[in-house]
């Protein structure tokens, strides 16, 4: 595709084809951006790895959402544009519109300064055309809480209006970083290999490795305009312009702003700026990522556990196959679950904790605490939200911790069932009495229970047999349950 620079690859001991999980030495070329074992093709933007299992098809989704991320910013800054056309309004209310005009074409401009500048065209494409662009932006405040809002800033005059802009607000990627840094520290670990799952707009994941010795860090979303700002901003080392628009108006705040974003390593950074160097943005999703499993020393959760669209106990599983044995998981955020989940996969912080420790897991620290959030130096509201940060250390591959017994409920309901039905990437014991009522296919599946296998591989065989719009687990998980096990 477009080899503007050349491609920023993390090393090849950490990765795997996203679509067949082929390593280098089966197979995947990541300087080649293809994968030989199941022919795929990959790309990069601006020398950024963007490896989903979409393979080459995914730059052509982006193309389409780039190019309906436009229409939408046109649209909007045809409505501001054709209130000007009334004659009747105040000079000061046209003013204001004026003002209005200038953000939303500011807006316009550093999306193509970020896209156009990374080497996307914005091209639509019939078959993605119910791609919504909604939510490339819906998380457009990160990359100002990560990159725009320093406390210093915040007083500044608007050029313009004269205004002060507004309030000084507390730094939260510093509050954010030492959340992590105190639960690492809990650990007596050291980061090593890490794995951030949706990064986001990268800072955390750039301070962690700064500040806390990551060896490798892979900053990995699939939000093309964070990741994509992410890559710019550090690896590519390259400013960029950002403006934030309140169209209601609060006293004593202005409405529109540009912000700079340059990439400014704090001061006090301890490690040398080269070792950004071992930083990578990847532009990837987290359920098929572009990595070898068991190879991460650490593996960070920031913001990410409530809105993944899948559950908890999918982001267990998917935390411990790519850790190496023993290696660490931080997880830090709420738990506002996104709507794609129903009630009972909503899961407590209790919930939660039990699964872990039925994984195996050991949990070694826990904090929860109230936190400024997004709070704009542009916005008179104020936000908080209850943060819960938790470490804890992945099962030895031939022995597990001491389960914790202190974090199981002393008398489990006598319904709950075994562990490995509510993990279904655990291995089914094979000392289980089996009840196969003489039916061939229970008989079959009972079968393939031999110690290793879980209710998730059994079901990856079957999925071939079922076709793809069965839920291959659900079907498999249910004959264990309601027929097996009885
Ligand atoms: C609430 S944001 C948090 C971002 C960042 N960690 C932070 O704290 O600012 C959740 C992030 O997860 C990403 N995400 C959600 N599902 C994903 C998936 N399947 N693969 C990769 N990234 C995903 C989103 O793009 C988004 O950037």
């Amino acid at each position: 595709m477009h080899h503007t620079a050349k491609c920023h690859t993390p090393p090849s001991h950490l990765l795997a084809c996203p679509k067949c999980q082929a390593d280098t030495h089966s197979g995947f070329e990541p300087e080649q951006q293809r994968c030989q074992n199941c022919s795929e093709h990959y790309f990069d933007l601006a020398g950024m790895p963007c490896w989903f299992d979409t393979g080459i098809r995914q730059h052509a989704v982006w193309q389409n959402l780039y190019a309906n991320m436009l229409e939408r910013g046109e649209t909007n800054l045809a409505q501001s544009q054709a209130l000007l056309n009334d004659k009747t309004q105040l000079a000061s209310t046209q003013a204001r519109l004026h003002r209005l005009c200038a953000g939303n074409q500011a807006m316009l401009a550093a999306l193509n300064t970020l896209l156009a500048g990374a080497g996307l065209s914005a091209i639509k494409h019939a078959e993605y055309a119910d791609h919504d662009a909604s939510h490339m932006l819906q998380y457009y405040e990160l990359l100002l809480r990560d990159w725009a809002w320093p406390a210093t800033e915040a007083l500044d005059a608007d050029s313009e209006t004269n205004h002060v802009i507004g309030r000084n607000t507390v730094d939260e990627n510093r509050a954010e970083l030492n959340r992590i840094a105190v639960a690492l520290k809990a650990t007596g670990k050291g980061l090593g290999d890490t794995w951030v799952i949706g990064a986001g707009a990268g800072r955390l994941s750039v301070d962690m490795h700064m500040q806390l010795g990551a060896s490798h860090t892979i900053a990995l979303d699939a939000n093309l305009l964070l990741i994509t700002a992410a890559h710019r901003l550090v690896t590519q080392n390259i400013a960029w312009q950002l403006p934030e628009l309140n169209s209601r108006p609060q006293h004593g705040f202005a409405t529109h702003h540009v912000w700079s974003l340059p990439y400014r390593p704090w001061p006090n950074y301890t490690t040398p700026r080269e070792h950004l160097q071992n930083w990578y943005a990847m532009a990837g999703n987290a359920w098929q990522p572009p990595l070898k499993p068991g190879c991460f020393d650490s593996v960070v959760t920031p913001w990410f556990m409530d809105v993944n669209g899948r559950e908890p106990a999918a982001l267990i599983a998917q935390v411990q196959k790519y850790l190496k044995p023993g290696g660490l998981w931080l997880n830090t955020g709420p738990l506002l679950y996104s709507a794609s989940l129903n009630d009972a996969q909503k899961l407590s912080h209790d919930e939660i904790i039990e699964l872990l420790v039925l994984a195996g897991f050991e949990v070694v620290y826990q904090n929860i605490e109230t936190s400024a959030y997004l709070n704009s130096p542009l916005n008179a509201q104020q936000r908080t939200e209850q943060i819960w940060t938790f470490a804890a250390v992945a099962p030895l591959a031939n022995a597990t911790h001491p389960v914790q017994t202190h974090l199981l409920p002393a008398h489990p309901l006598p319904t709950q069932p075994p562990a490995w039905v509510l993990l279904p990437h655990l291995p089914i014991p094979i000392n289980i009495t089996f009840n196969t009522q003489g039916n061939a296919v229970l008989e079959q599946l009972a079968a393939k229970v031999d110690g290793v296998n879980s209710l998730n591989s059994i079901a990856e065989v079957m999925r071939a047999n079922l076709g793809p719009e069965k839920d291959a687990l659900e079907i498999v998980r249910n004959a264990f349950v309601e027929y097996l096990l009885v």
